[in-house]
């Protein structure tokens, strides 16, 4: 069961919304009382009006009514407008005008027919800036401003300072509107009770943020939770960082019963700290888990779990541009057996590192080595789960591909060695012609979760992204003639990792002349301004924990 739970800016603007309601109300009654007025200072006007703030404040009462951002972006729109217009009116006080609307995704039109003047009053809802919106909404006003001082010398003062109120709450709901269309359904707080053990001997953090590196330090504390079979997940607690103990026949160091996620926890410009879709990671960790016959944990819990364990080390994330703090969350069986079945003992652990940019000078793209020999993982295998022999796999051709001067290898399928796989510990992507490409998740490819915002944010902008298979020598001919574009990587660590060159054989095939390309650019900047809290989030990815 899930409760609305709002926070005290969404209370305050609830009760904002619902003044507003009352006093629309108000003055379609008033409307009512005055035989001689019609058109757009009717009562139906009114009642238009209100309706509009009513469904904007349902969209936050009612929790299984989840209509698409784009239509509250369009009520918002007609809430503009048709505010600017009732303004208008008043000011005119063209008695005998009707206003007609158009409801458009995002946009509102609303037009004006008086005896002698036709207004077309237009609003906008910008969902990356949500700043066209704001502009008009103070526009819209600052007119009825101005129209309260016209009502001001004809009515009584109570009626003027209720104006002004209503002013000043609606002022307040347009600047304010990005809270509101938030979540704010929440699970009940039905969780196990977390223990907490303070670390008394913190250590020192390290002082030079540009030399983080990445998992080289690890923060003061940890959380842990137990499993054994019969008795499920249970002892939840957060702990000073330090080693286990283990029997020398703990069955993950001997068959491999483990998997992982990889997260990060973000500190903004505006002092808040940020995770970026944890629901995705803690999805995908399950179905690691339910591949490696791992038992499924509660995801809310153990995102709540992160967020306490964020939040006891906030201190160690670091402020820098570009820094951020990777949290390492990981199942293994603990048994102490030898033989090779699914463990019936399991620790769920979660740490924390601080790590560095990047691209401190900027995001540089990178030489690729396309391996031939090795494979990463076949379909029917273990690819799609973050398990860490996935990765261990990986290291010889790593090894090797590093040997010739590339960072990173490109994987193609096991069975074929015909279609592209992966670049890395990254998703790929390449851009042909007008078509953005990136290969099929078929089972051996691990769902990115920078692959599917990727691939949202693109089509978004109208890109055409097709998920499908990708042959190499598509790719090698596109770059014959011409019509290969750029090529990236993506992934938690780096975001987008650009393709500058493609070693293929005795081939190298440079991409972009070795630069990075538009598209990688605008993910690269729109992504990482998402996830610092730099720039608006449309879709709702992040949540702010502390
Ligand atoms: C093999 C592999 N592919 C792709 C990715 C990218 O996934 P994400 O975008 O969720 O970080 C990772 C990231 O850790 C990975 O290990």
């Amino acid at each position: 069961m899930g409760k609305i739970k709002l926070t005290g800016r969404q209370k305050f603007l609830t009760g904002l919304i619902g003044l507003l309601i009352i006093y629309e109300l108000e003055f379609a009654v008033h409307t009512l009382r005055t035989p001689a007025v019609t058109g757009i200072r009717s009562p139906v006007f009114y009642v238009l009006v209100s309706l509009v703030h009513l469904l904007i404040l349902l969209k936050f009462l009612l929790p299984n009514w989840n209509p698409h951002r784009k239509w509250l972006g369009s009520l918002l729109a007609l809430n503009f407008s048709l505010m600017l217009a009732t303004q208008v009116v008043w000011l005119v006080d063209a008695s005998t005008t009707t206003a007609i609307s158009l409801l458009l995704p995002n946009m509102a039109l609303t037009y004006l027919r008086a005896p002698d003047f036709w207004l077309l009053v237009g609003a906008t809802f910008n969902k990356r800036t949500e700043k066209l919106a704001v502009g008009i909404g103070a526009t819209s006003v600052a007119v009825e401003l101005f129209s309260s001082y016209i009502i001001g010398g004809e009515t009584p003062s109570v009626m003027l300072l209720l104006h002004l109120l209503a002013t000043a709450s609606r002022l307040t709901i347009y600047f304010t509107w990005p809270v509101l269309t938030r979540p704010i359904l929440q699970k009940e707080n039905t969780f196990m009770q977390i223990k907490f053990e303070k670390n008394q001997s913190p250590k020192q953090k390290p002082a030079d943020q540009n030399a983080l590196g990445f998992g080289q330090y690890f923060t003061d504390h940890m959380f842990i939770m137990d499993y054994i079979e019969g008795q499920g997940w249970h002892s939840p607690r957060i702990v000073p960082y330090g080693p286990f103990e283990l029997d020398p026949a703990t069955m993950c160091l001997h068959y491999g019963q483990e998997i992982f996620e990889g997260m990060k926890a973000y500190y903004g410009p505006d002092g808040k700290v940020r995770l970026f879709r944890p629901e995705e990671n803690l999805a995908r960790l399950n179905q690691s888990n339910d591949r490696m016959c791992i038992p499924q944990l509660d995801e809310a819990f153990a995102i709540h779990a992160i967020e306490e364990l964020v939040k006891t080390d906030r201190d160690w994330i670091p402020t820098q541009d570009g820094t951020s703090l990777y949290i390492r969350p990981y199942v293994f069986a603990l048994d102490p057996f030898l033989g090779v079945r699914p463990g019936n003992q399991y620790i769920f652990a979660v740490i924390l590192s601080p790590v560095g940019a990047y691209y401190p000078e900027g995001v540089n793209p990178i030489k690729i080595f396309v391996e031939q020999e090795y494979v990463r993982a076949v379909r029917g295998g273990t690819g799609f789960a973050k398990a860490g022999g996935n990765y261990a796999a990986t290291m010889k051709a790593q090894r090797l591909a590093q040997a010739k001067g590339c960072p990173q290898v490109m994987w193609l399928d096991g069975i074929e060695r015909k279609y592209i796989e992966e670049v890395g510990a990254m998703n790929v992507f390449f851009v042909i012609g007008d078509e953005v490409i990136t290969p099929a998740l078929q089972g051996s490819i691990l769902p990115g979760i920078t692959r599917k915002s990727c691939i949202e944010m693109l089509r978004q902008k109208g890109y055409t992204v097709n998920e499908r298979p990708l042959a190499l020598t598509e790719v090698l001919a596109a770059a014959k003639n011409g019509t290969l574009k750029e090529a990236f990587g993506t992934g938690t660590a780096v975001v987008v990792s650009p393709v500058g060159s493609l070693v293929y054989g005795d081939e190298t095939i440079t991409i972009n002349n070795f630069e990075i390309g538009e598209i990688s650019q605008w993910l690269y900047d729109e992504l990482t301004g998402i996830q610092w809290g730099k720039v608006a989030d449309p879709y709702g990815w992040t949540k702010v924990i502390a």
